[in-house]
């Protein structure tokens, strides 16, 4: 059966693809995917159980372990991430996990596992999903793919707001500035799925836009989507518009 649309969202570390993501999802009826918040949850397991990034076998061990999933919340809230019956969805926005998620990232085992969790979450399309390789690897036929970039001081001054909102008092700019930059370096970099523009991707820059602005914009791209998901959508799904191209 022909799938619903998906709209990819992917960029690099603070571009402000969750909030942007969750809502385009809720201005188009979809449902919204947080990847990074999977490979997220793995890596705060990892550090639990003392499993070094390197360490193929360990992560496959921890894999196994782990049972993952979302649960919806009211409107103007992002789901729930539910690791092994316990809501993890702060624990794993702090600096701790942002210190070694993309050394995980970078795991073939981690990939293989989460790159088929997110496409069984997502088959029946109505999504918008968000991460680093959704328009390239996880969607690669996604109906609308958008990359947004801002400049680095940008992304740290908003990350660091995210962190002083959720209790930490202790972080510099300066840490956090170093800690987006070493993510997208290693993003970039990775050997499997790296983070890149997709060849049909849109490009939006962030830097100088509110929120509502960039939403606005990323609803744009999408008109030509059916307005729902397959099962409330009086139109045709399978024949979704084509693709935007930059
Ligand atoms: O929100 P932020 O941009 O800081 O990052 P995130 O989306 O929560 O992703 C955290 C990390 O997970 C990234 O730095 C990547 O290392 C990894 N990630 C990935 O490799 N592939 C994805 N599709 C999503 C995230």
């Amino acid at each position: 059966m022909a799938r619903g649309p998906i709209v990819a969202i992917d960029g690099p570390a603070g571009s402000g693809k969750s909030t942007t993501a969750r809502l385009v999802a809720e201005g188009l009826g979809f449902t919204y995917l947080d990847t990074g918040a999977l490979y997220r949850a793995v890596t705060l397991h990892a550090l639990n159980l003392g499993v070094d990034p390197e360490d193929e076998e360990g992560l496959g061990r921890v894999l196994r372990e782990i049972e993952l999933h979302f649960e919806p919340t009211g409107a103007g809230e992002g789901p729930r991430l539910i690791m092994n019956g316990r809501d993890v969805s702060e624990e794993i926005r702090s600096m701790r996990v942002a210190a070694s998620v993309s050394a995980v990232a970078r795991s073939a085992v981690v990939r293989g596992s989460l790159v088929d969790l997110q496409r069984e979450i997502g088959r029946a399309g109505g999504f918008v999903v968000e991460g680093r390789d959704i328009g390239t690897v996880v969607f690669p036929d996604a109906e609308i793919k958008v990359f947004l970039v801002a400049d680095v001081e940008q992304r740290a001054e908003r990350r660091l707001g995210d962190l002083r909102r959720a209790g930490d008092t202790e972080i510099s700019l300066e840490q956090v500035r170093k800690n987006l930059l070493d993510r997208d370096a290693i993003d970039s970099g990775r050997a499997i799925a790296p983070l890149r523009k997709a060849a049909d991707a849109v490009e939006l820059d962030t830097s100088r836009l509110t929120i509502a602005e960039q939403v606005d914009k990323v609803v744009c791209f999408c008109t030509s989507l059916p307005t729902s998901t397959p099962d409330r959508s009086a139109g045709s799904p399978g024949e979704a518009a084509p693709k935007s191209r930059s």
